[in-house]
């Protein structure tokens, strides 16, 4: 009995490597703090990768509180399977998307698992998707540097490197500078800082207001030695499309958001290059 169970514990082993070995670039979004803009990011990082022509999986690992499903506006979808796997929910043509969102049965229950569940929960859901051949996974995290990130890092093979996002006041750069001695702890590259909600421009009277300070994690990108990826300023009608399911990028319009946004991605593009 034993001997099946090991058996079985390593053909697990053997099928997550050989699909992540098809898989070019392995991103994993984390922050400190919680409601930074990790999933906003993963979504739309995800989605201007897909709609210029690359092959794009997002994996949500945030176990208990999946939102990549509801701001792709793709909740009500469910994961098909056969015996070779099961089969991630397509957004567009090139996007793959896998949450535990699409097998809950009621969104309002919450999920209560203990951390062993979760790191084996991972380990299905890298291993057992048939992700096929991708140019990217991007990977998003709850907030923190608990089982999720850890099973994540420790599980894929060669992962390319760690985006960490954080908003500019103190109480969030804290804990971004302990994401990035994570990060470092598990030989996992830092791809960069994202400074999210960095100030406000009012639409009316365009008079900028820093409503989280601004500049933090830039300076904190500085003092550790790792790359600033770009400040993106806070914009009320991305709250508005992300509550209706549509990644903000994917309006086309030109605002300060989508051009910092747009920018962010170069700067990801730009260190994975370089980094191959
Ligand atoms: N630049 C921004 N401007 C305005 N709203 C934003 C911005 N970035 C994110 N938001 C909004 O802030 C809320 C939290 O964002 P999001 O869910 O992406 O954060 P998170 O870090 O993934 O949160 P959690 O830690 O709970 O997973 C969402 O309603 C999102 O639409
Ligand atoms: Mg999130």
């Amino acid at each position: 009995m034993k001997q099946v169970m090991q058996a079985e514990k390593l053909d697990q082993e053997n099928r997550l490597k050989e699909r992540m070995s098809l898989i070019r670039h392995k991103i994993i979004v984390m922050s400190g703090k919680g409601g930074v803009g990790k999933t906003s990011v993963a979504v739309n990082l995800s989605y201007a990768f897909a709609t210029s022509g690359k092959k794009v999986g997002l994996l949500d690992t945030d176990l208990h509180g999946p939102n990549v499903a509801k701001m792709l506006g793709v909740e009500k979808e469910s994961l098909g399977g056969s015996t070779d796997g099961i089969d991630p929910v397509r957004v567009l043509s090139e996007l793959k998307v896998v949450s535990l969102a699409f097998v809950a049965q009621n969104p309002d229950v919450p999920i209560i698992w203990r951390g062993p569940m979760k790191a084996n929960a991972i380990k299905q859901l890298l291993g057992e998707v048939n992700w096929g051949t991708l140019d990217y996974l991007v990977v998003d995290s709850p907030p923190g540097t608990g089982d999720e990130p850890l099973s994540v890092c420790q599980l894929i093979p060669n992962v390319s490197g760690a985006v960490i996002v954080t908003t500019p006041q103190d109480v969030s750069i804290l804990d971004a500078r302990k994401t990035v001695m994570f990060a470092r702890q598990l030989n996992i590259p830092v791809i960069g800082i994202i400074e999210n909600m960095s100030g406000f421009v009012c639409p009316h009277c365009r008079q900028e207001t820093a409503i989280f300070k601004k500049g933090g994690g830039e300076k904190a990108a500085q003092d550790l030695g790792v790359p600033f990826l770009g400040r993106i300023p806070f914009d009320p009608e991305l709250v508005e499309l992300a509550d209706r399911g549509v990644p903000f990028i994917s309006s086309g319009k030109d605002t300060p958001s989508t051009r910092a946004f747009m920018q962010v991605q170069k700067a990801i593009e730009e260190f994975l290059a370089i980094s191959k």
